[in-house]
């Protein structure tokens, strides 16, 4: 079949944009050349229709509320694998054999260990400094010990990444938390290593299983804000620990992972103020206020995200095992049926997304609010390195978004006396 195209016209001149298909029947216009025939750049503010890259790992249709990683759907992973299973599938596109697991997850143990000058680091930052700060230190701290060229995609360079990373997030909570340190456990698997760091105690199965459920459900979103900071970081060749520092920085938000810390805090703040769900629901709604109900809605999604429906049964299941019935929940529950029922939300499409219920699961879990969005970020590492690969494979050029420049046009400099 011939290559559709797509003519654009402008001042006299005119380009033929090649139409992409994905293997989802996305369609795309290349305006590589637009510029260069036209003069048109394209304004798309926070990229919302967009396409900065073609990518083979993560698919997902916000519509049908659909995200599937390579091919496989995320509930049948949710239930039926693993997060270092997940992690490969990520990285390297198939499912691995037993041998090729047990491989792995070997590879994932012996090089878990960090080195001591991360312990000094995080020590040595003010008392309460943000964890996703103190994350981001741990993180490049490892640059400066690990002198290989780390801005390849290398087996070994992506391994010591993965591994690591869990000890990192572990160190950073105790620290945060003023604890003393526990020592990294190299018989237990990466998920009971953590809680176990994390705690200094084994996780009970329900626990262990709903975290790494999480892991799973947080493990890639396509071309997300952080993911995108870490592949444009990367872009211009730095190494991967800065990349990945780029993606936990865009991480912190709000707006993005950190809103799993925000909803707790949220509903703290409506617990404290009596727990009148109603008066939030309403202020929600009244753009003066400038309150949004953190947890609710999302760029992509605009029909529901899958991986909420996943996370609640998890919540209930964690709840129950440690015989849990917060208060907060209650609160939660109720936001939840108002919002599923107000127009206001319903006519956006505002629909509770993933953290809307894994801070309710951390919560009951022991983790520090505050510690919330190191969890997601753990949990984002492997996408996060896995598109980071995927960059380098396919030789992106530097990331460099153009501008439509509306400031002062030239004007001569005047010396300061006449200001
Ligand atoms: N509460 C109240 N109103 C909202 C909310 C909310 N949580 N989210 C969006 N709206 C309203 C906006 O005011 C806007 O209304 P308008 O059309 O009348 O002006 C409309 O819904 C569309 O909102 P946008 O901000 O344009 O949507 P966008 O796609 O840019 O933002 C976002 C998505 C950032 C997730 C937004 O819904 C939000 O701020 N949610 C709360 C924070 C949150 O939960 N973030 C986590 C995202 S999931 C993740 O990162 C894993």
């Amino acid at each position: 079949m011939a290559e559709e195209k797509i003519i654009i016209s402008y001042n006299g001149k005119s380009s033929e944009c090649p139409v992409t298909i994905g293997t989802e029947n996305e369609a795309a216009m290349d305006i590589a050349n637009l510029r260069d025939d036209t003069g048109l750049v394209t304004l798309d503010f926070g990229y919302k229709n967009t396409g900065a890259t073609k990518s083979a790992i993560t698919f997902l249709d916000g519509e049908l509320g659909i995200l599937r990683y390579r091919g496989y759907e995320i509930a049948d992973l949710a239930e039926k694998s693993n997060f270092t299973e997940v992690a490969y599938l990520l990285l390297y596109g198939e499912l691995p054999t037993k041998i090729q697991l047990d491989e792995f997850n070997s590879k994932l143990q012996a090089n878990s260990d960090v080195p001591a000058e991360v312990a000094a680091i995080l020590k040595a930052m003010p008392k309460g400094t943000h964890p996703m700060a103190q994350l981001t230190a741990a993180t490049i701290t490892l640059s400066g010990v690990y002198t290989k060229d780390v801005s390849k995609a290398t087996d070994e360079t992506i391994i010591n990444v993965l591994a690591k990373f869990p000890v990192l997030v572990a160190m950073v909570m105790r620290n945060y938390e003023g604890l003393d340190f526990i020592p990294n456990d190299k018989s237990l698997d990466y998920v009971s290593n953590f809680l176990n760091m994390a705690f200094g105690k084994k996780a009970s199965p329900v626990i262990t299983e709903a975290m790494d459920k999480l892991l799973i459900l947080h493990a890639d979103h396509e071309q997300n804000c952080s993911t995108s900071a870490v592949r444009m970081v990367g872009s211009s060749n730095a190494n991967i620990y800065a990349s990945i520092c780029g993606g936990i920085a865009a991480l912190w938000g709000p707006l993005h992972g950190g809103a799993n810390q925000a909803v707790l805090e949220q509903l703290e703040q409506i617990e404290k103020d009596g727990g009148d769900t109603s008066k939030f629901v309403a202020m929600a709604k009244d753009k003066a206020s400038g309150f949004r109900l953190m947890g609710f809605g999302h760029r992509v999604y605009k029909n529901f995200d899958p991986r909420a429906k996943i996370i609640k049964k998890s919540t209930d299941d964690v709840l129950s095992d440690l015989n849990i019935n917060d208060k907060k929940l209650k609160i939660a529950m109720e936001l939840e049926q108002a919002a599923l029922h107000d127009s206001y939300f319903v006519d956006r499409k505002l629909y509770p997304n993933v953290d809307f219920y894994s801070g309710i699961i951390y919560n009951a879990i022991g983790f520090p609010t505050d510690v919330f969005t190191t969890l997601f970020a753990l949990g984002r590492i492997p996408g996060w390195v896995s598109q980071w690969k995927e960059m380098k494979e396919n030789k992106e050029p530097i990331g460099r978004p153009r501008q439509i420049y509306t400031g002062a046009t030239v004007r001569p400099y005047s010396e300061i006396g006449s200001r």
